[in-house]
C-alpha cells in the first residue's frame, strides 16, 4: 500500500518537508510506502475554468507545462494521499492552491474515496483556517478524512523550527498511524463495500 505525500511549500527542506517526514517514517513502521511529490518553486498555473478536462474526460489538467500533472500521475496507485501545505496569510501558499484545485478537478477520479489528509504548518496564526481550506476538496469527493489527535497543524518559522513543536510533531507521527490502521482496515478481505451512490443531480441554482 501506497500513499502520495504532496509538499506545497517552495522550500525543499522546509517545515512542511519535514512534517510529511515525520508522517512518512511513521508509515513505514506500519509497513506503508509513501511518494513525496514537491510542487518546487517554478510558476504555476491556476485553473482558467476551460472545462476541457471534464468536457473530454481528459483525466488530467491541459496544461502540461508546471508539476500538475506529474502530481495526476502518481493519483491512481496511490491508496491514499496526504497534502500538506504553509500558511501564507491566513491560507494555504497560493502555488499550492493553484496547482490542488487543478489536479482535484481534473483527476477527481483518482482521489474520491481515498483517505486523505491536510497538513497545515505556520509561524503563528491561521493554521486552522488553512487546514480547514485544505480539507474542503476532499470532503467534496467522498474522502474518509484522516485526523490525529489534534488538528494536523504544525509551529514553526525558520525551516525545521517545527522539530521544536513536540506536541505538533507527535500530532504528525499519530496521522501517519491513523492513516495506516484505516488503510489496512479497508482493505481487508471481509471490508464492506462503499454503498452505491444515487446518480449525480447536478443543481446550479438556475431557474
Ligand atoms: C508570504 C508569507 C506569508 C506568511 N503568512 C503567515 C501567516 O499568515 N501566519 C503564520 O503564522 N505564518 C505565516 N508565514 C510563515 C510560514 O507559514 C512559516 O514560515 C512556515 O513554517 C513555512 O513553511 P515551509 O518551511 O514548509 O515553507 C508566512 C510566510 C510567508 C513567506
Amino acid at each position: 500500500m501506497k500513499v502520495l505525500l504532496i509538499n506545497g511549500s517552495p522550500r525543499t527542506n522546509g517545515n512542511t518537508a519535514r512534517a510529511l517526514q515525520e508522517v512518512a517514517n511513521s508509515l513505514a513502521a506500519e509497513g506503508i510506502e509513501t511518494e513525496t511529490v514537491w510542487i518546487g518553486k517554478k510558476p504555476v498555473r491556476g485553473c482558467i475554468a476551460c472545462y476541457q478536462c471534464m468536457e473530454k474526460s481528459l483525466g488530467r489538467c491541459i496544461f502540461n507545462d508546471d508539476v500538475a500533472n506529474r502530481i495526476v500521475e502518481k493519483l491512481p496507485t496511490a491508496d491514499g494521499i496526504i497534502v500538506g501545505a504553509p500558511v501564507y496569510c491566513g491560507q494555504p501558499n497560493g502555488a499550492f492552491l493553484a496547482v490542488w484545485q487543478r489536479v482535484c478537478i481534473s483527476a477527481r477520479k483518482h482521489i474520491e474515496c481515498k483517505p486523505a489528509a491536510s497538513i497545515a504548518i505556520c509561524r503563528r496564526g491561521g493554521s486552522t483556517a488553512a487546514y480547514q481550506c485544505m480539507n474542503m476538496p476532499f470532503e467534496g469527493l467522498n474522502c474518509p478524512l484522516v485526523t490525529s489527535q489534534y488538528w494536523n497543524i504544525l509551529f514553526g518559522m525558520n525551516e525545521g523550527e517545527c522539530e521544536k513543536d513536540t506536541e505538533g510533531m507527535q500530532t504528525m507521527r499519530t496521522l501517519g498511524r491513523n492513516m495506516a490502521w484505516l488503510l489496512k482496515n479497508l482493505k481487508r478481505g471481509d471490508a464492506i463495500p462503499r454503498p452505491a451512490d444515487e446518480p449525480w443531480q447536478p443543481m446550479h441554482f438556475i431557474r
